[in-house]
């Protein structure tokens, strides 16, 4: 990672890749229709012909466009498909929404510094799948989600903001990550988008920084149910 992320044009262009259910992509609809958010959603792009996501998107109005991840043998030809359809729709930013598949890295070096990713854990804790079950086993206080930069090596990439919630003791795995994706996933990822097309937050030689500075801690705002009701 070489470059530096830079402010964006007003609304921003965003490109948002999915394989999923998209409630992320519906409260980015939503932070945008509400003004919450100076940025235009260009396309919705998925891996899989039958997300959910898509759906959300076309009742949206949104370009939309599915490339069957199942019909390419090879990682990195299914990538290349992929970003040329991004690249086709000229973003400031690629927004990762429950993208389930792993970016080879020329992907990754394709957007590098305008990739962004959502992560269900409060990451370094926590990469990879099933992170709600693994929070309730290694018996974590609390569990929450981060926004951040995408490098090659999954979920390692620098945090643009965390949000969390308490644990409770006899939540599932389910209920945690219904918690997590109502009270904190659902306005995370505008929020910290929301910093980066205002150009708060910038990237600059791999490192992030905040209103002139180098973050030095990434916000991590409280979505304690408890504490807050
Ligand atoms: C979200 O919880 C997101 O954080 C997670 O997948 C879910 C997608 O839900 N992403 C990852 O696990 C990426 N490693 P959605 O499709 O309803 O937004």
């Amino acid at each position: 990672m070489t470059g530096s992320s830079a402010p964006t044009q007003s609304p921003a262009r965003l490109v948002v890749v999915l394989s999923g259910r998209g409630r992320n992509l519906a409260a980015l609809i939503e932070a945008i229709d509400t003004g919450r958010l100076d940025a235009r959603i260009v396309l919705v792009v998925s891996n899989r012909l039958d997300a959910r996501g898509l759906r959300i998107a076309r009742l949206a109005g949104l370009p939309c466009a599915a490339i069957d991840s199942s019909a390419f043998s090879v990682r990195e030809d299914f990538d290349r498909a992929l970003a040329a359809r991004i690249e086709g729709a000229a973003p400031d930013w690629v927004l990762l929404a429950g993208y389930m598949r792993i970016l080879s890295s020329a992907f990754v070096q394709r957007f590098a510094d305008r990739l962004i990713n959502i992560h269900p854990s409060l990451l370094p804790r926590h990469p990879g799948l099933h992170t709600h079950a693994r929070a309730l086993e290694a018996g974590d206080a609390r569990h929450g989600a981060t926004v951040h930069f995408v490098i090659p090596e999954l979920d390692a990439g620098p945090p643009i903001r965390q949000a969390s919630i308490a644990v409770r003791p006899d939540d599932t795995a389910s209920e945690l990550a219904e918690r997590l994706m109502v009270r904190v996933e659902q306005r995370l990822y505008a929020k910290a988008v929301g910093d980066l097309v205002s150009g708060r937050v910038q990237l600059r030689e791999g490192v992030v920084w905040r209103d002139g500075r180098i973050q030095e801690h990434c916000p991590n705002e409280d979505h304690d149910p408890i504490a807050s009701s």
